[in-house]
Formats: C-alpha cells, structure tokens, sequence
C-alpha cells in the first residue's frame, strides 16, 4: 500500500496533468451529451402527448374521418353518433345493438390503441371481449386504411365536449404507461 505523501510533497508530473485535462474535456462532453438527451426526451415526451394519432383538434383530420363515419359506421352507430335504440338490451339475436359514439355511451372509456384495435379487428374474443363473444360490429381491416380509421376515429371523440376529451386522453396516457 502506498502513503500519500501529504500535500507539499504529492508532485504532479506534466503527462499526469494532461491525462487531468483530457479527463475533464470527456467529463464534460459527457455532461453535455446527458442534458441533450434530456432536453430532446421531454421535448418527445411533450410532443407525443400533444399530438395523438386520432386528434379532434387537427381539423382536416376531423374532415377525413366525417364521410368515412357516414359510409361505414352510421348505419348501427347513428348518424348523429348516437347508437342504436335500447343499446343496453341484447337483441333477439342474443347480441349487442350498437352503443352510440358520442358522449352518452362509453367509447370514450377505451384507449385509443383499443378504439383502434376494435375498429380493425372487431371485438376479438379473448382481446376485446370475454372469450366466445359474438358480436355484430365488424373488422374494418380490410375495408379502411389505418389512416382512415384514425381519421374516423378524430371525428368520432370531435363530437364530446372538452371534458370528456380530456378524460379519455388520460385513459389514453395511462395505457401507454403500463
Ligand atoms: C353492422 C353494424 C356496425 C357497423 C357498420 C359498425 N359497428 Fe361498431 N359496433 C357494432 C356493435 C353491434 C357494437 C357493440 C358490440 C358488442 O358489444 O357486441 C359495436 C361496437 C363498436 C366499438 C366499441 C364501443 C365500446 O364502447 O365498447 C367501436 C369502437 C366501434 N364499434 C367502432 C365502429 C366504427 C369506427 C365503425 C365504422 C368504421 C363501426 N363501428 C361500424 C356494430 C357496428
């Protein structure tokens, strides 16, 4: 083990001095290069959270998704959203009218990643519903591009009022946190 040789004698060499300098020169690229990366993730962050893919407040989205809602989903869900009468009684069938899309029914409490999911794939037992579930709202996977059912999807949350916008972008941001 050595001794340190106390303060008046610890000599520093030159080639140590420059080993010290470029030590620091790393440091402090280092730390420069962590607060870039900072900065750029809550920039990210914020952005993300700002500009959802199905986003009520982007107009010409919200136009996109009108005439796709009139030609695919008015027919059961409503033209003016509002789903199809006694939607809480099951049919003769067995299944399940069509809720309404505005305020009054409950699309808005699903993510959008689900709203998203059902929209392309159905209520795929065992994902969207109980397993075996039969269900009358059909797969638009092959039928509408997923630009087109996030367009839709813009014009459907444009009907709810502030409040209910911002509860469902909050179920939105818990489901991507999990
Ligand atoms: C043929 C009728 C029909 C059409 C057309 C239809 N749906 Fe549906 N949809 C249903 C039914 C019925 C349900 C409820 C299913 C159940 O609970 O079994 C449903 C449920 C949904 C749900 C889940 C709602 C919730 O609160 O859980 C979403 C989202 C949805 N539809 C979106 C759409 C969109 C978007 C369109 C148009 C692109 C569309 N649907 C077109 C019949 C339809």
């Amino acid at each position: 083990m050595r001794r340190d040789p106390g303060p008046l004698l610890r000599y520093r060499g030159p080639q140590e001095m420059v080993q010290q300098d470029t030590r620091n020169r790393i440091g402090v690229g280092f730390l420069a290069a962590s607060f870039a990366f900072l900065v750029g993730a809550i920039i990210y962050a914020q952005f993300s959270e700002e500009k959802p893919r199905a986003d009520p407040g982007d107009a010409a989205q919200v136009a996109r998704g009108k005439p796709v809602y009139a030609r695919h989903c008015a027919a059961c869900h409503g033209a003016g959203l509002q789903g199809q009468p006694d939607w809480r009684e099951k049919l003769p069938t067995g299944r399940m009218p069509a809720p309404p899309h505005d305020a009054s029914g409950h699309t808005w409490h699903h993510p959008d990643a689900v709203l998203f999911g059902i929209t392309r794939q159905g209520l795929v037992p065992g994902r969207y519903a109980p397993p075996n579930y039969q269900s009358d709202m059909p797969a638009f996977g092959g039928t509408l591009s997923d630009d087109e059912i996030w367009a839709v999807l813009a014009f459907i949350k444009s009907s709810w009022p502030e409040k209910i916008r911002r509860a469902q972008a909050d179920i939105t941001r818990d489901s991507l946190r999990r």
